[in-house]
């Protein structure tokens, strides 16, 4: 099903950056409406809107422009979700005390669906007290809320209060969850192929992308949880995500033991390389000629295996990424690395590694296997979760 998402634009000078947004939402599969307060219009033109949805916006001078309806009433039974980007501190206080006042704060009035802020403005209107007791307030009431990143201002100087990036945008807008399903919880992820160097610049890897596990992270973070997210990517993460970046499975060691002790579940998503070069060189190796070029390796410790064995109150969840008998080349796996789950993927011909989509198996040692249907890799990490959740309770 299309996702209806309704873009509510407020007057601050991130509006300029709005365009460019909704394409990519409309290019990632949802259709989009846009309503807009009569300040927005200072800063981005309705036309521009209206050409990059593909659809008229809903201005203030348009609410009774089609007397057959209500205009703000039909946006709001239209839309399954409703982003308020960006959210000025005008916008925000009104938002707060339950004014409708012109065609975004109208609409949302008329919404009972999903409703994400993406607040952006000076650092001191964001930092005063009443703008934070409006936001405290607004969260209160189901509203979920991307909080500014630091940066470079319109002002001219760096401080809190700028409209994160537009893929952290779009990140949360994806993942955004129901309900708080992992308030609490302490979540350890890995992500990505580890790289194991022969020389300066080569390296035995693979084609992971690390799109699962950073899937896995946001949707967690999403959901409440604090999520620590060792990764060989630099994949866009959410305000609620640590991450740790590593290029090594040893180095992925490491800093897995290191995150384990506080974690409540780990999801050991990356494609962990099971053997290294013995050694490595320190110059660029020379072509050897006719005679070939042998290199000696040495196994990889199996971090997952290593987790299994030392476990105490941690959930441990693992990949098992196959590309042929699937099922039971993942059953023998969750029984050897004594994991709580196992996620089974079928990989290459286009699938799991580097896909935008995947399809999974969900295996434990008490329960019958639960096939996910092909979905977006978010909506695969929603389901994860959600069974990892099941099972634990
Ligand atoms: O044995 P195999 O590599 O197929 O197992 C895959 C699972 O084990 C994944 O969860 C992967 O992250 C993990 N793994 C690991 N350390 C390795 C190899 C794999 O933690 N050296």
């Amino acid at each position: 099903m299309t996702q209806h998402i309704g873009v509510m634009v407020t007057g601050g000078i991130a509006a300029y950056k709005v365009p460019l947004l909704i394409r990519s939402l409309i290019r990632g599969g949802a259709e989009v409406r846009v309503a807009m307060t009569q300040a927005a219009e200072a800063f981005v033109t309705a036309a521009t809107l209206a050409t990059v949805s593909k659809h008229s916006v809903l201005t203030d001078a348009r609410e009774f422009a089609e007397p057959a309806h209500v205009a703000h009433v039909a946006l709001a039974h239209w839309m399954d979700q409703a982003v308020v980007v960006p959210a000025t501190a005008n916008t925000i206080a009104k938002l707060a005390a339950g004014l409708a006042d012109n065609v975004v704060t109208t609409t949302l009035l008329a919404f009972g669906g999903q409703k994400l802020l993406v607040p952006a403005m000076n650092d001191q209107m964001w930092v005063n007290p009443q703008t934070q007791a409006n936001v405290a307030h607004l969260r209160d009431m189901g509203w979920q809320v991307l909080p500014p990143a630091t940066g470079f201002l319109a002002e001219g100087y760096a401080a809190v209060g700028r409209m994160p990036d537009l893929p952290v945008i779009e990140a949360f807008i994806a993942t955004a969850q129901p309900e708080p399903f992992l308030a609490g919880q302490t979540v350890l992820i890995t992500a990505g192929g580890t790289r194991e160097r022969l020389d300066p610049v080569r390296y035995i890897g693979n084609d992971s992308s690390g799109k699962m596990g950073t899937a896995l992270a946001n949707v967690a973070a999403a959901a409440g949880a604090q999520v620590t997210l060792v990764t060989t990517g630099d994949q866009p993460v959410l305000p609620g995500v640590t991450v740790i970046s590593v290029t090594t499975a040893q180095a992925m060691q490491t800093a897995v033991q290191a995150a384990f002790a506080a974690a409540d579940v780990v999801i050991m998503a990356a494609a962990v390389a099971d053997y290294r070069p013995k050694y490595t060189a320190t110059q660029k190796l020379k072509k050897t000629g006719d005679a070939g070029l042998t290199l000696e390796l040495v196994q990889n410790p199996d971090i997952l295996a290593g987790l299994g064995a030392t476990k105490t109150h941690q959930f441990v969840v693992g990949f098992a990424a196959e590309t042929n008998d699937v099922l039971a080349n993942a059953t023998a796996k969750l029984a050897r690395k004594h994991v709580d789950m196992l996620v089974a993927n079928r990989v290459g011909d286009g699938h799991g590694f580097n896909a935008a989509t995947n399809q999974v198996t969900l295996l434990t040692p008490d329960q019958a296997p639960v096939s996910v249907p092909e979905a977006s890799k978010v909506n695969v990490a929603a389901a994860i979760l959600r069974h990892i959740q099941q099972v634990r309770a």
